[in-house]
């Protein structure tokens, strides 16, 4: 199910061979610092920066941090007259200031690199835990070819929610064959990947990524929260995280209760 073209093949060798244009380019995509267009005190009181930038902080859901004020994550700095607002710490390193980092096996790159605001709004959305968009348009804007925009020449990617990536920050990346709605053919073909979860019945919650993956990190392959035993029997419909769904009981709706995979993933 991986692609096989060429420049998901050379992906690793391309990054390590061009290094310093890499770093070029990640410094393009998180261009943090540079100069504030306005003035402001270096001691400038969070309420201050709301009167210019108060759609920052408007989503359904707001990051619990903004109650803290802008200036926890941000700096603001004047040298010769000229205001600079730079992050407190470096981008990759400052999510990992209050938050611990999974200590699960398996590491989705962009969350083992930092990359958090790759997925989440440092501020605020419409989405839970403020990604920037959807869960399941997450993992489909990496994940699903036709949404992903590939640049050869810079040796970068674009998801849909406009952030730019390196190949680097990219490496080991492979998309899913899905069919034309994006709906199923994963992890065999004609599997839903999306809409009602019709082998728990219509009270279990809808399918998604998440049914089956986890977004950070898990003790499994794949990022699979739990796993067949035997690799051989990887798509083995009775086995491990298969067994969330199909067989094992009585094909009742409402009796599945904890046994959803919703509930298997969060924490
Ligand atoms: C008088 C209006 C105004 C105030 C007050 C203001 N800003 Fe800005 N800020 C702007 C404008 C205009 C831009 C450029 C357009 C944009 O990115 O929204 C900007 C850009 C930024 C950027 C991105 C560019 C860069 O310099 O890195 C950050 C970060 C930022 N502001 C943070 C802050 C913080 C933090 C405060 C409060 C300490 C603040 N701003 C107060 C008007 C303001
Ligand atoms: C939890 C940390 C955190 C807090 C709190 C926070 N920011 Fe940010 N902010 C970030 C990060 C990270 C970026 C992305 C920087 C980058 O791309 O390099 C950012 C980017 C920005 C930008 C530029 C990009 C954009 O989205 O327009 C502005 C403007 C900004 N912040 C303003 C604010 C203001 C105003 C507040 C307070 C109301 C605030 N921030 C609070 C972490 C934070
Ligand atoms: C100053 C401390 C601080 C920083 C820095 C910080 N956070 Fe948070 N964050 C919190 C607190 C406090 C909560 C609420 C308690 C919790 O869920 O752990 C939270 C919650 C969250 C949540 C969960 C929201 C939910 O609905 O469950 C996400 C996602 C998140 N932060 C992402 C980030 C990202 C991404 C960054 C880096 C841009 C970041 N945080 C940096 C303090 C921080
Ligand atoms: C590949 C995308 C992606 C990346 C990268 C990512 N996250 Fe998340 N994160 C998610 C999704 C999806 C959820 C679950 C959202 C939901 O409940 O719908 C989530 C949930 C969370 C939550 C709330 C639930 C929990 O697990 O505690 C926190 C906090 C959080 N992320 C922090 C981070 C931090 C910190 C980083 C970087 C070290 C990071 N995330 C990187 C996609 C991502
Ligand atoms: C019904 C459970 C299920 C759902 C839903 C699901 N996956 Fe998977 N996924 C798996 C299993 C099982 C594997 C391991 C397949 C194998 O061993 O051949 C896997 C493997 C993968 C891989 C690695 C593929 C490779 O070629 O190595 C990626 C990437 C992936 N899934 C992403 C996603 C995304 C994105 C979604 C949502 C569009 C999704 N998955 C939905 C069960 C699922
Ligand atoms: C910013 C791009 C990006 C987003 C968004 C993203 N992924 Fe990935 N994913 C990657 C890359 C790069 C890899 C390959 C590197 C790795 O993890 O080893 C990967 C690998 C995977 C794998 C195989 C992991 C392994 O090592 O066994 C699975 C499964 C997966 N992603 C699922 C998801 C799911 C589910 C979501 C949505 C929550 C998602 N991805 C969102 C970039 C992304
Ligand atoms: C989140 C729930 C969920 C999980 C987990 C899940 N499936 Fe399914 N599966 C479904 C749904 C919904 C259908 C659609 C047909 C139906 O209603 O049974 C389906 C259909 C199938 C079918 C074809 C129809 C049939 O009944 O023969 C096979 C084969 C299958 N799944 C195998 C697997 C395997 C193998 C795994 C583990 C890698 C797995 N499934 C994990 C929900 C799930």
């Amino acid at each position: 199910m991986r692609y096989k073209g060429s420049w998901y093949v050379l992906l690793p060798v391309v990054a390590l061979v061009c290094w310093p244009l890499e770093a070029l380019a990640q410094m393009d995509v998180w261009s943090s610092g540079g100069a504030h267009p306005v003035t402001l005190k270096p001691n400038a009181e969070s309420s201050m920066c709301s009167e210019c930038h108060s759609s920052i902080s408007k989503g359904k859901y707001v990051h619990s941090a903004m109650t803290m004020g802008c200036t926890t994550c941000h700096q603001v700095k004047n040298a010769k007259g000229v205001t600079q607002v730079n992050l407190v710490a470096p981008v990759t390193q400052l999510c990992l200031t209050c938050h611990s980092i999974a200590l699960d096996k398996v590491l989705h790159r962009p969350y083992k690199l930092g990359d958090c605001i790759v997925c989440h709004s440092p501020h605020a959305s419409d989405f839970p835990a403020h990604t920037w968009v959807s869960q399941q348009d997450t993992c489909l804007g990496c994940h699903a070819r036709a949404r992903l925009k590939v640049n050869a020449r810079k040796k970068t990617v674009r998801v849909p929610w406009g952030v730019t990536l390196t190949f680097n920050q990219m490496q080991g990346w492979m998309y899913l064959n899905l069919n034309a709605t994006l709906t199923a053919n994963h992890p065999i073909e004609g599997h839903p990947v999306s809409g009602p979860n019709t082998a728990l019945g219509p009270k279990a919650p809808p399918i998604t990524c998440l049914s089956c993956h986890r977004p950070h990190g898990a003790n499994h392959a794949n990022l699979l929260p739990k796993m067949p035993p035997d690799p051989g029997m990887s798509l083995c419909k009775t086995c491990g995280l298969c067994l969330d769904c199909h067989g094992g009981y009585i094909p009742s709706a409402s009796a599945a209760g904890p046994q959803t995979s919703t509930s298997a993933w969060s924490r």
